[in-house]
């Protein structure tokens, strides 16, 4: 194309006898240039050519670059290393070449906000990791780490790219360094679009959140056939480690997203509860008070202590309409935890939930609430704690695979947060629970109690049947004897006044009163400055 306007124009000159002048040259030369980029750029776009996106498409899978663009603000989407290309030259790798080798990596906004991204791009070597690609996101990182703004990772790889052995392992462990480097400083969030596999499956587990896509994606340390070699187990990829297994089943994922969209979606309105980085605080919303259509949280607490009820309706009763977006939602459901505005505001929520398992702490749940609490306390998000938990869950199981450790995991996440913290004890704190869930003895701010609350150190047919043993065996009906203790322990333990007398509880609040308790509370602590003792770092029970 370049060489043929030359001609033309050489062709032009000499017919009208045009002196071929210099200046006519250097104008021809810098069209050329002009038109070299234009091309380049035409041919970056396509990435691993035309054929490899029809494929990608058929699978039902938007490009790389189609994921930015629907992401990003319209426009905003500014390209870094578009023409970078690959230094192999093992395996002719030389005469494969495509122009940005693999990832799409640049900045944009999302709802106004700076954002950095990278976005692997499959039709390129099976978006495989290649020393240049991995350099093209060390560069993004560094940026996002540097200037403060979310990193948004888009993952579509077939892993290390394989013509090129160690370089491209060094990639990789250059990006995991920066995802621990960033950890805490700025918000990183990795979206799981197709194949992520192997070593590769460490960078988004080192980043906040991970969300994945049904039927489109999986994440395993080792695949199908190594499974089937080593253990002899025949496993598929979605069984092993598709979206369903990884947001019900092992906790990886904090989102399973029917599609490519919907995971799109949450990315922005995840991003919308944070900060840029931990010196800021979160942007408040302009907020619709709209309490007349919010649930109505009289009447949510059965007069049964037994009987379960929905956390989220207190929840949704409590924050501003619609903002609950809910993190983890179907794994480990005995604890709930979440985003959701209070008057604007951002805050997090961890509440046990009694509609499952009687909303028991056990492993799963403490450490999927300790990891909340503290993506919160990194970027500055207050916490509102609801409590309603009979204890830890009793078992071999669970003594066996270290609830001790684990629960300690989110005491010491509650002790160690500095945010704003505030408790709503609706109904049981018992036992240990009481103390790990944001007491007022490790720190939280505020402590309120419904009337329906029971704070104790168990449930009263348990403590009645331990300290009045004797006197139960010794009686004539034992039923009604156990009953009547029951009843003696329940009138002096199961209520919030013990604990309102000694303080641990600021104040006993009808059920309506607690959004405008809550607000007021949350305005007055927005200032609140706690520093823990100087330290290295401490040493979380891991
Ligand atoms: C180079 C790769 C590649 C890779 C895929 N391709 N993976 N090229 N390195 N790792 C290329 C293919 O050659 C093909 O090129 C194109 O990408 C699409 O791949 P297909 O196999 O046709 O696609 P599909 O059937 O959808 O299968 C996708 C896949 C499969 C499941 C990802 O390609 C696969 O199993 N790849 C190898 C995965 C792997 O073992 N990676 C190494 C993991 S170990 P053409 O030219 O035909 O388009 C690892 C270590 C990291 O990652 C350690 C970090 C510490």
């Amino acid at each position: 194309m370049r060489e043929k306007t030359t001609c033309g124009w050489f062709f032009f000159c000499t017919c009208h006898n045009i002196a071929f002048s210099k200046d006519i040259a250097v104008l021809i030369e810098n069209m050329n240039k002009r038109e070299q980029l234009d091309q380049l750029r035409e041919e970056a776009l396509l990435g691993g050519g035309q054929a490899r996106i029809d494929s990608q498409h058929k699978k039902g899978k938007l490009t790389a670059r189609e994921r930015v663009h629907l992401l990003m603000d319209e426009g905003s989407f500014e390209e870094i290393g578009a023409f970078v290309k690959h230094r192999s030259r093992d395996f002719d790798m030389e005469k494969q070449q495509f122009l940005g080798d693999g990832v799409i990596t640049g900045y944009g906004t999302i709802n106004g906000r700076l954002t950095y991204i990278f976005s692997q791009d499959f039709t390129v070597f099976g978006g495989s990791l290649s020393e240049t690609h991995a350099e093209k996101i060390v560069k993004i990182m560094d940026m996002a780490l540097q200037n403060g703004a979310p990193l948004i990772g888009l993952n579509d790889s077939g892993g290390a790219r394989i013509q090129e052995g160690v370089v491209s392992l060094g990639g990789y462990a250059d990006i995991f360094y920066r995802n621990v480097i960033s950890s805490g400083v700025v918000p990183q969030l990795s979206a799981i679009m197709g194949p992520c596999a192997g070593g590769a499956v460490y960078s988004p587990a080192m980043t906040d959140f991970i969300l994945m896509v049904e039927k489109s994606s999986y994440m395993f340390v080792t695949g199908p056939n190594v499974v089937k070699t080593v253990t002899h187990e025949e496993v598929s990829s979605e069984e092993l480690g598709g979206a369903s297994v990884h947001s019900t089943k092992s906790g990886v994922a904090h989102f399973s997203c029917e599609n490519e969209v919907q995971a799109l979606d949450y990315l922005k309105r995840l991003l919308s509860y944070m900060p840029q980085n931990c010196e800021e605080k979160p942007t408040s919303l302009y907020y619709e008070t709209g309490d007349e259509s919010r649930k109505q949280l009289n009447g949510i607490i059965p007069d049964n202590p037994n009987q379960p009820y929905d956390i989220r309706e207190v929840i949704e009763g409590v924050c501003d309409s619609d903002s609950f977006l809910e993190v983890h939602k179907n794994f480990a459901e005995n604890i709930v935890v979440g985003f959701a505005r209070l008057a604007g505001r951002s805050v997090g929520i961890v509440a046990n939930q009694p509609a499952f398992l009687a909303g028991v702490l056990d492993i799963h749940s403490s450490t999927k609430a300790a990891r909340f609490v503290r993506f919160c306390d990194c970027f500055n998000i207050p916490l509102l704690v609801f409590e309603d938990v009979p204890g830890f869950l009793p078992g071999t199981d669970q003594e066996w695979n270290a609830i001790i450790t684990n629960g300690a995991k989110l005491l010491y996440a509650f002790s160690e947060a500095t945010v704003p913290r505030i408790t709503v004890i609706t109904r049981k704190a018992y036992g240990g629970a009481y103390d790990v869930m944001n007491s007022k003895h490790i720190g939280a701010d505020l402590n309120f109690a419904w009337p329906s609350a029971e704070i104790a150190v168990m449930g009263a047919k348990g403590a009645a049947e331990i300290i009045f043993k004797r006197e139960i065996q010794s009686a004539a009906n034992k039923e009604e004897a156990l009953k009547e203790k029951e009843q003696e322990y329940g009138a002096l333990f199961a209520n919030p006044y013990r604990a309102a007398e000694r303080g641990f509880v600021d104040e006993v609040i009808h059920p309506e009163e607690t959004r405008s308790k809550l607000i007021k509370g949350f305005a007055m602590l927005e200032n609140k400055v706690a520093n823990l003792p100087r330290k290295k770092h401490g040493n979380i029970p891991l």
